[in-house]
């Protein structure tokens, strides 16, 4: 046979092999990165987690912030779609929670006063008359410790935290954890544990503002929201849950069908003068302990859809109403009046005084654990 012959036979021979190969996957390497040093001199980490459809999560363990989210719309262009800061000191000099974890206790409340086996304890008043979200020096204040993982279809950042007995008024020694995990269903799934020596109470919640629109200019009026609920725990004036449930059907809060956040936002009704909008605990119908589907969002101009699956029997559903322009985020851009929506799961706001809610309480031996998912998909 001729040279030339033998040498086109053996070439498309190594195309065929080459071709019949599957080809490798790509390997994505979790990234870790100093994000800044806080005034006591400690670094604080970032970490940036992408999936093999090119979504990625960076995560501080500075108050166990999710600092982006990068989605893609329906035509695959990427876009942050969470508010927060460029840089580390926007997150120590923060007040609206951008991204953190919030804890002892998610939500309020009443004056901060709870009673445990007839033991009366005060925790931190820092909004108005109440104690919300973990006090002024919460989960959402401290530099947690930060160990990550990936596997070939995941990758997560572990962050923990020691809570000594008295933080913010609460009781017991407690050790926290919570899991961020990135996975190849563009999931980012929050995973807690939490244990004491003394009996306490926890309620920890993920508080990230979202805008699917990928551009925080916008307001989140016209993304639409659908609920699995159908009644909330209504509040007073100083948005302390009342202690009764009332149903959705005929009234604003009514999101059991998928329906635009701002089609009834200005309604007149008392509830939303009470929130100065939508700032309310959505009772799922789900109650069983088990992770299922709580809510969606559809963002019809990108074709964006957050998802948000849980274990948790309430979702408080907060429509950025105190957001004012005052805050300064990532880009420059100053965060208005309504431009994001925060979908916290958790136990029932006040539930610490409403003996009729889901209980709070954590007794030492027990394990407090929390599974929330938020999947980013396209329609
Ligand atoms: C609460 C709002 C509060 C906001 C603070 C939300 O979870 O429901 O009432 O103002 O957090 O950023």
């Amino acid at each position: 046979m001729p040279n030339a012959i033998r040498i086109v036979l053996v070439l498309s021979l190594c195309c065929v092999i080459l071709a019949c190969q599957k080809p490798k996957e790509k390997v994505v390497m979790l990234d870790q990165q100093t994000f800044g040093t806080l005034p006591d001199g400690k670094s604080a980490l970032i970490f940036t987690l992408t999936n093999h459809h090119g979504m990625q999560v960076r995560i501080t363990n500075y108050g166990a912030a999710v600092v982006s989210v990068l989605a893609p719309d329906a035509h695959g262009a990427f876009d942050d779609v969470v508010l927060g800061y460029d840089s580390l000191s926007g997150y120590v000099n923060d007040k609206s929670y951008l991204g953190v974890i919030v804890g002892r206790y998610g939500n309020r409340i009443g004056k901060g006063k709870f009673t445990l086996d007839g033991s009366e304890y005060q925790a931190t008043v820092n909004d108005g008359e109440n104690h919300l979200h973990g006090g002024a020096h919460g989960f959402h204040k401290v530099l947690w410790d930060a160990e990550s993982s990936q596997t070939d279809s995941t990758q997560s950042v572990k962050l923990t935290h020691k809570s000594p007995d008295g933080d913010e008024g609460y009781p017991g020694n407690i050790s926290i954890e919570a899991t961020y995990t990135l996975t190849d269903k563009n999931e980012l799934i929050v995973e807690y544990r939490g244990t004491t020596d003394k009996i306490t109470i926890l309620n920890p919640t993920h508080h990230s503002y979202f805008n699917l629109t990928g551009s925080p200019t916008n307001t989140i009026l016209d993304h639409q929201l659908q609920i699995e609920s159908d009644s909330i725990t209504p509040v007073d004036n100083g948005l302390i849950t009342t202690g009764v449930l009332t149903a959705v059907e005929k009234t604003p809060m009514d999101f059991r069908e998928l329906i635009a956040i701002g089609a009834h936002i200005n309604d007149a009704s008392e509830q939303l003068t009470f929130g100065k909008g939508y700032d309310h605990n959505w009772v799922l119908r789900n109650q069983n302990g088990k992770v299922r589907k709580a809510a969606v969002v559809v963002e019809p101009t990108s074709g964006r859809v957050m998802t948000v699956f849980t274990d948790q029997p309430g979702l408080q559903f907060y429509s950025g109403n105190f957001l004012d322009g005052s805050i300064v985020g990532k880009k420059n851009i100053a965060y208005k009046h309504r431009t994001g929506i925060c979908l916290e799961a958790q136990r029932y706001p006040d539930s610490p005084n409403k003996p009729q809610f889901p209980s709070v309480t954590l007794k030492p031996g027990e394990v407090y654990r929390q599974t929330t998912i938020y999947q980013f998909s396209t329609r």
